[in-house]
């Protein structure tokens, strides 16, 4: 499945569509269109204005310009109200490029400012991801990067209102056919609308086998009719074959939430809650935050890819595109570098897999470089063809924590080890031995490599120990302009100097630096970069050691959590049958606690949007990752696997 990325033809300043013989909308009708059809045929202004305090879904089957977004998401701002939220789901198969989008959008200057947004965010959009866009503190865009029966099939949430906009039914046959509207089908419920330009006698018949309600009223323009009207038949709560897995539904008084544990994965919920109104308490045993496997002066955003779409591949997909821009609106400099990033091949075996990678993504997300090229981006020489990720570069864990715990919604407890936690009277209680330190409704543990806690303790998450190496900037490496990665990494300079790495070491718990682990670094260097590892100044090395959290099957633990010894009891027939079937069996869930742990050595890709998911959770909005991740990163998965070996 190769990305493709449109181009489109101008008819004057009209978008159009040369592979469908189409137009985007009608021209110099665009936001009239818009309006008519889909918010009025959605009751949208009076919707909107009815909300109090809660969320809003709309799903639209082609996303085009973004045009009924600006439109929806203007309407909303003028009358929801303000604890409310819009989340807008799209489907693209054929994404348009940042510059047609921006010309497309420049005809609607009334919505000036949110295509401004809009367009700083508008990047990495590999096929087959969801991405997500936190557009404002209300107002968020999932983009479902694929076909639209494919993607939506992922989705699990329930919309409001659909926008069903494709080309015309008789040029773009897939975009209404009976699988994509039964997709639509099994997303809506009772009160779902939906509107479509459209009258199509095709569509009504479709729309009408699989539970709508479809209304003609007058068409837009010239068209004659356009079809409405709402859900009508039986809306089937997804069902889970595993009840561990079925989605938690958060039952929350207040907006107060305790996390424990002030490295990215803590800090980034953190920041995400706290953006939302939350009011946030982090505890951190350590004098400051980042001071554990977060306090690399230098990290790599890098995606290290399977050419198999696998899940955790799809999952760095998405946390990339979301740490991107969620960076985006942080000034480039100490905290990151968007500098670029060059994987090299040192075998003909790595070359075929990244000549297969490359064939999967879109070029603005990773293209293949042969030596002559690797060296001009590099500026200096280098001596393997590569895969240059142009997007990617490096972080500085501390100094991106800090900017993050920076928010007047966070409360920072700094030496405080959390000994016990305790579910009392509809609140978490966490304590420093004896001594009560805090409460809330919600809790998320965020503790990284150290699986002390309750029911963390029950999980057994591994912690790998990492080593990188702080060398100073010589001759050669000051001239260094992209991270190069293989087997090790090495940073361009800050503060003039670089960070090597990482050793990995399976069963050793030394917090000190070990000359080995040096050594290891070193002679990493030297396969990337011979030049630059020749003039290390040997005598001038500084080290940091870390504990990776690391789960048996290498995913993050991303969720809420089941009691482990209630989960035993109720599910003991695992024990016999791996497939047995459960029914009406409930979920012994703890309340309102959440894990976001065990990244691994990607958590500056992934702990980001596993705060986004966490915050979903919480807020009971749609969460924006397909069912099958969610699932693959569950934390019941592990109490689950457990139970199944046993
Ligand atoms: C050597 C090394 C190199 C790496 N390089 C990269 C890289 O280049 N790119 C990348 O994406 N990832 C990299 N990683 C992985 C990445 O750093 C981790 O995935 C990430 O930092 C994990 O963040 P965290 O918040 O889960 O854990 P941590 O950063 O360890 O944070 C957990 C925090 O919880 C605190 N805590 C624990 N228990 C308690 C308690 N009971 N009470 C109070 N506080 C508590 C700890 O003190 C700590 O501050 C690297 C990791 C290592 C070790
Ligand atoms: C008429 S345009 C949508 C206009 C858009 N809503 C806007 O506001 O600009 C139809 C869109 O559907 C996309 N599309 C066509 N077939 C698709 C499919 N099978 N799955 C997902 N998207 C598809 C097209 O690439 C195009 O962007």
């Amino acid at each position: 499945m190769t990305q493709q990325i449109k181009k489109i033809a101008w008819q004057r300043d009209n978008p159009y569509s040369l592979q469908f013989d189409d137009c985007y909308f009608p021209a110099n009708l665009g936001y009239q269109q818009a309006q008519y059809v889909f918010l009025d045929g959605n009751n949208l202004t009076a919707r909107f204005s009815h909300l109090q305090n809660n969320n809003f879904v709309i799903a639209e089957t082609g996303f085009g310009t973004g045009l009924n977004l600006l439109a929806a998401w203007d309407l909303f701002n003028k009358h929801a109200a303000q604890d409310s939220q819009l989340h807008f789901i799209s489907c693209e198969k054929y994404p348009l490029s940042i510059d047609d989008l921006r010309q497309s959008l420049k005809a609607f200057p009334q919505f000036a400012e949110l295509t401004n947004i809009l367009l700083k965010q508008y990047q990495i959009l590999p096929n087959n991801s969801f991405q997500l866009f936190r557009l404002s503190p209300n107002v968020s865009l999932t983009l479902l990067i694929g076909d639209a029966f494919q993607m939506l099939k992922q989705l699990n949430c329930k919309v409001d209102a659909w926008f069903l906009d494709g080309f015309a039914p008789s040029k773009n046959p897939d975009m209404w056919n009976i699988d994509v509207l039964q997709a639509a089908a099994n997303l809506s419920h009772p009160n779902t609308t939906f509107s479509t330009f459209t009258s199509s006698s095709v569509v009504r018949k479709n729309l009408q086998q699989v539970g709508f309600n479809p209304r003609k009223r007058k068409g837009f323009a010239q068209k004659r009719e356009h079809l409405y009207g709402d859900f009508d038949g039986s809306s089937s709560t997804p069902k889970h074959q595993k009840p561990w897995l079925i989605r938690y539904q958060s039952d929350i008084k207040n907006k107060d939430v305790t996390i424990i544990g002030a490295g990215i994965a803590g800090i980034s919920c953190g920041f995400s809650l706290a953006k939302r109104g939350f009011k946030v308490t982090i505890i951190e045993k350590n004098s400051a935050p980042a001071q554990e496997a977060s306090g690399n002066n230098q990290g790599c955003l890098f995606l290290k890819l399977s050419a198999h779409q696998t899940v955790l591949s799809n999952l760095l997909l998405s946390g990339f595109g979301y740490m991107r821009r969620l960076l985006e609106d942080i000034s480039r400099g100490e905290i990151w570098q968007d500098c670029g990033l060059l994987q090299l091949a040192a075998s003909p075996k790595t070359l075929t897999k990244f000549q297969q990678l490359a064939s999967l993504l879109p070029s603005e997300v990773a293209y293949l470089v042969d030596e002559q090229q690797a060296s001009q981006l590099a500026n200096i020489s280098i001596n393997h063809h590569g895969l240059f990720f142009p997007k990617a570069g490096w972080i500085s864990p501390p100094r991106l924590c800090e900017y993050l715990l920076n928010h007047p919604n966070i409360k920072f407890i700094n030496n405080c080890q959390i000994t016990k936690i305790k579910h009392e009277n509809g609140n978490w209680h966490v304590f420093n031995h004896e001594k009560s330190i805090t409460s809330s409704t919600i809790l998320i543990n965020a503790s990284g490599a150290c699986n002390e806690l309750y029911p963390i303790n029950k999980l057994k998450l591994k912690a790998i120990r990492g080593q990188t190496t702080a060398i100073p900037v010589n001759q050669i490496s000051k001239n260094l302009q992209t991270v190069i990665c293989g087997d090790g990494y090495i940073t361009p300079a800050l503060h003039n100097t670089h960070t090597i790495g990482a050793s990995f070491d399976l069963d050793c718990c030394d917090p000190n630096p070990r000359p080995t682990s040096t050594q290891h670094n070193l002679t990493k260097l030297t396969e990337l970069t011979p030049t630059i590892a020749k003039l290390v100044d040997i005598e001038n090395l500084h080290h940091k050691v870390g504990f990776r959290s690391t789960a048996h099957d290498n995913l993050p633990v991303v969720g809420p959590i089941s009691d482990p010894e209630q989960f035993k009891q109720i599910y003991s027939k695992l024990k016999q049958d791996a497939k047995f079937k459960f029914k009406n069996t409930s979920c012994p869930w703890l309340p309102n606690l959440y894990l976001n742990m065990a990244h691994g050595s990607r958590g500056m890709i992934t702990a980001p949007i596993a705060a986004e998911i966490i915050t979903s959770y919480i807020t009971n909005e749609p969460i924006p990752l397909p069912q099958n991740i969610l699932d693959a990163i569950h934390p019941n998965r592990l109490l689950c696997q457990q139970l199944i070996k046993s």
